[in-house]
């Protein structure tokens, strides 16, 4: 006879957000298991509780049916706050401490990867730090799995309040004023190209020179963090870093053939 299957355990938050977790990956191609568990069911509950959903099956019906009610979700799960120059003081080490170990390696065409670039903030950062340096010939790739924050990072329009973190004489140098808005300038855009890209299910570029992938993995379950920090070295360069985030220090970077060269900054062998 067979043992007896313990449901709880294949699904420890109950079959119906089992299936609500199938509903999403078929419709976004977002896979909820990938993220950390309990902090996802959460937040679910949370969000459904503000909307009046009253449970997981009727949420999974509403997101088969309603489009804007499935692209209101991939926004929410997808936490795409982000900032230009963010924690500033680590972008200064790369300005002035890891971005001349790669330049000095470089061969060719340097090119750059911004893994989770939401609305493009991180990308266009690195643009402006080359293009300082008087580096315009750097391909900088921006990739995020979500499309309205692509959309938005391809149009590079930004408020007063989001441009914040910009320093005000690159604020000058690098924007321009439009309608109360903050346009970036053509020849920064021109650096940057924004695609879709799912960190966990997507094939990954190569010959990075630099990959930057902060307050990202910080949602993702510690398997799937593995997986894309492994993925992640394998495709920079050797002598390419990786930025990670300032909550994200990687304690085993050797296992992936890293070297912390600055506190989250890693260096491939
Ligand atoms: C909190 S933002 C971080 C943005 C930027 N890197 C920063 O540090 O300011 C996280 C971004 O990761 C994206 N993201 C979440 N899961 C992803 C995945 N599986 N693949 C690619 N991007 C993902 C989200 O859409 C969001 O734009």
């Amino acid at each position: 006879m067979s043992e007896p299957v313990n449901t709880s355990e294949l699904y420890p938050f109950g079959t119906d957000y089992a299936y609500f977790c199938t509903k999403v990956a078929e419709l976004t191609g977002i896979n909820l298991h990938n993220y950390k568990g309990k902090q996802m069911y959460r937040r679910l509950v949370n969000y459904m509780n503000r909307r009046n959903i009253p449970d997981f099956a009727t949420f999974a019906l509403r997101l088969q049916r309603d489009p804007e009610e499935l692209e209101r979700l991939v926004e929410y799960l997808t936490i795409n706050v982000s900032e230009f120059f963010r924690n500033k003081e680590h972008w200064d080490v790369l300005d002035e401490k890891v971005l001349p170990l790669i330049i000095d390696s470089a061969k060719g065409r340097m090119r750059v990867w911004s893994a989770g670039s939401a609305a493009g903030q991180e990308a266009y950062s690195a643009a402006i730090v080359f293009a300082e340096r008087s580096l315009y010939d750097v391909f900088i790739l921006g990739t995020d799995i979500d499309e309205m924050s692509l959309s938005k990072a391809r149009a590079g329009k930004y408020s007063t309040a989001e441009v914040k973190g910009v320093p005000s004489h690159l604020l000058e140098k690098y924007f321009s004023e439009e309608d109360g808005f903050y346009k970036v300038k053509d020849p920064i855009r021109r650096m940057v190209s924004f695609r879709r890209h799912d960190l966990l299910s997507s094939e990954y570029p190569g010959g990075m020179d630099l990959i930057i992938c902060r307050n990202v993995l910080i949602y993702f379950s510690e398997q799937s963090k593995r997986e894309v920090i492994a993925r992640l070295a394998d495709s920079l360069r050797p002598g390419g870093v990786l930025f990670m985030g300032a909550t994200e220090a990687i304690f085993n970077a050797n296992d992936y053939e890293l070297t912390q060269v600055f506190p989250f900054f890693y260096r491939k062998w």
